[in-house]
């Protein structure tokens, strides 16, 4: 399985960072989003990332130029048809996923290996409504994707070994970490993550801290590059109250059960640095 086109689905803040990190390891990208608005602003982004990279000395300005040549932008789901990998990072919410995979599968040439970014939701699920689930695989990067070195692979009951093989290679390629993960709800990263960042939600919700305090204690007395508050904003709100529900609702254990906070923000419309408002103001 050679994979040289890249088709990537939904330009928010992980989709463009897919794209940067396959651009700039030589395939050729794709880029995919219902909004004109939100594909010319990745666009921008990329551009403003490489360029903060060129500027600390990481990548070349050649090397900034052809990772922006090789990323094209399309409105036209159907047009990823041809691409050898398809990576879907749209908005984490299953029927949105679904719709999506529904739309592509009949244009979708079939040695495309499909796979979701998705932070929480079954793999075996999201296969086993596609036309190949032996060629599915749960594909996770972290936010943010040209800084951090993790991927987790997670294969669904279903995924055949040269799809993993094949993805392990990607990854490789990008210069990355896998790691393989079960397709239990989560799998590993949210599975720790995310209830500690509602568990700081809970500490604030019961007045153990203040944000300030709360966020100052996990860096200076744990060594986190960011607290779990600014974290959590950082991945948006309505990500992190998605993949509480999802251990919630997978695990049954009510250890899981979303901070009440959490979802009050969530209600506002206060979803973190991409609202301008969440556990801080952005405004
Ligand atoms: N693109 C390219 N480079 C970037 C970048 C981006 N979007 N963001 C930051 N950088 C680079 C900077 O240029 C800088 O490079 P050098 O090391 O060469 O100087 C480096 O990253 C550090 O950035 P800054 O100096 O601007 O800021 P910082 O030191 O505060 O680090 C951070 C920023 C890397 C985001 C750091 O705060 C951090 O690691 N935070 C935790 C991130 C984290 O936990 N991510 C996982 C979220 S969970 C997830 O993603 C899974 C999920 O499904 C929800």
């Amino acid at each position: 399985m050679t994979i040289e086109t890249v088709g990537v689905i939904g330009a928010g803040q992980m989709g463009n960072g897919i794209a940067h990190v396959f651009a700039l390891a030589g395939y050729e990208v794709l880029l995919n989003d219902i909004s004109a608005e939100s594909l010319e602003k990745a666009v921008s982004t990329i551009d403003k990332n490489l360029e903060r990279q060129v500027g600390r000395g990481k990548v070349s300005a050649e090397d900034k130029a052809a990772a922006m040549a090789r990323i094209k932008t399309t409105l036209t789901l159907t047009d990823l048809g041809q691409t050898d990998l398809v990576i879907e990072a749209a908005t984490e919410r299953e029927t949105v996923k679904q719709q999506i995979f529904d739309a592509l599968l009949p244009h979708l040439k079939p040695t495309t290996i499909l796979t979701s970014n998705t932070s929480s939701i079954s793999i075996t699920r999201l296969a086993s409504r596609t036309d190949r689930p032996e060629k599915f695989m749960g594909f996770h990067f972290m936010n943010p994707v040209p800084v951090m070195q993790l991927v987790e692979l997670i294969r669904g009951i279903a995924t055949d070994q040269p799809t993993y093989e094949a993805l392990l290679a990607v990854v490789n390629r990008l210069g990355k970490t896998a790691a393989s993960a079960e397709d239990f709800p989560a799998f590993i990263v949210n599975r720790i993550l995310v209830p500690m960042i509602n568990e700081a939600v809970y500490t604030l919700y019961e007045g153990v801290g203040n944000v300030r305090s709360i966020d100052e204690s996990m860096k200076l007395g744990a060594n986190h590059p960011m607290g779990p508050l600014e974290l959590a904003d950082f991945i948006g709100l309505d990500t992190c109250l998605a993949i509480m529900n999802v251990l919630h609702d997978g695990l049954a254990d009510t250890k899981y059960r979303p901070c009440p906070l959490l979802t009050k923000y969530v209600e506002a419309g206060w979803l973190g640095r991409k609202s301008g408002r969440g556990f801080y103001d952005y405004r």
